[in-house]
């Protein structure tokens, strides 16, 4: 199915979790430009050097770093529809993104909105593990591995990321609040904003979305 998505909301709120199911099951790319951040660090490229020290303190990457990075992999979202998790964050990375679109006479069909109460969001982080090889999201309460520590998927090693650590949370929030108002608006205007709760499960998140999107019932 040929839908543009872009997945915005909180840091913790649950994006990249729904992204990766809804990517599954409509069969399209998942582009997180913080997963392509984490890649560049660990592959010790220059680009990951320059987003690294942001990316520890809970800071955002400069505008023009991550549009840069995002226009040089324009052509891996594919004209087959996209689900881009985690940008744009900001006014220029919005105006960017559109640019380039329409450039390629397209245009995005949805921004949606996670919504949550910081509480939820704070114990989503702190409990957070990642998978070294695949990338794969796990919560020590919430979704948990089969085994303590090792990926299902892969076998992989399980870790906290770096910025999941009380201070960098706390920047990453404050962050988010600060200029979230002015793209929610943006998208508004274009009538393209679409909020959905995701306090309750993934599951459940997911079919929240998916009815969000006319492709279900509600849940
Ligand atoms: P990024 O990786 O995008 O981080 P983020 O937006 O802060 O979002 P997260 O990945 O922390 O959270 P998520 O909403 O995806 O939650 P998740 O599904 O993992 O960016 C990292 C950094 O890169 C930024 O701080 C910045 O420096 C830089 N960067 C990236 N993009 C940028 C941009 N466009 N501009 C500038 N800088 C940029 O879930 C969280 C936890 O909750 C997991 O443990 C999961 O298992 C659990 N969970 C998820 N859903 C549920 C649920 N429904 N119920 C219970 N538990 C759940």
């Amino acid at each position: 199915m040929a839908l543009r998505l872009v997945l915005l909301g909180p840091p913790g709120v649950g994006k990249g979790t729904v992204a990766k199911m809804l990517a599954g099951t409509l069969g399209l790319p998942h582009v997180s430009t913080g997963d392509l951040f984490r890649e560049a660090v660990a592959g010790g490229t220059r680009l990951g050097g320059l987003a690294k020290g942001y990316m520890d303190r809970g800071e955002l990457v400069p505008d023009e770093l991550v549009i840069k990075m995002l226009l040089e992999r324009f052509g891996e979202l594919g004209d087959g529809g996209f689900i881009l998790d985690g940008f744009p964050r900001t006014l220029p990375q919005a105006k960017a993104l559109d640019e380039a679109l329409s450039d390629n006479e397209l245009s995005l069909d949805r921004a949606v909105y996670f919504e949550a109460a910081e509480d939820v969001i704070i114990d989503r982080l702190s409990g957070r593990r990642i998978c070294r090889n695949c990338g794969a999201i796990y919560h020590v309460r919430n979704m948990r591995p089969a085994v303590e520590g090792v990926c299902d998927e892969c076998g992989g090693e399980l870790y906290q990321r770096s910025d999941d650590r009380p201070e960098a949370i706390k920047v990453r929030l404050k962050e988010h609040a600060k200029r979230a108002g002015p793209l929610l608006d943006y998208y508004a205007s274009r009538g393209l904003l679409v909020k959905v709760g995701a306090e309750a499960d993934a599951e459940t998140t997911l079919a929240r979305l998916e009815a969000a999107l006319g492709l279900g019932e509600p849940a």
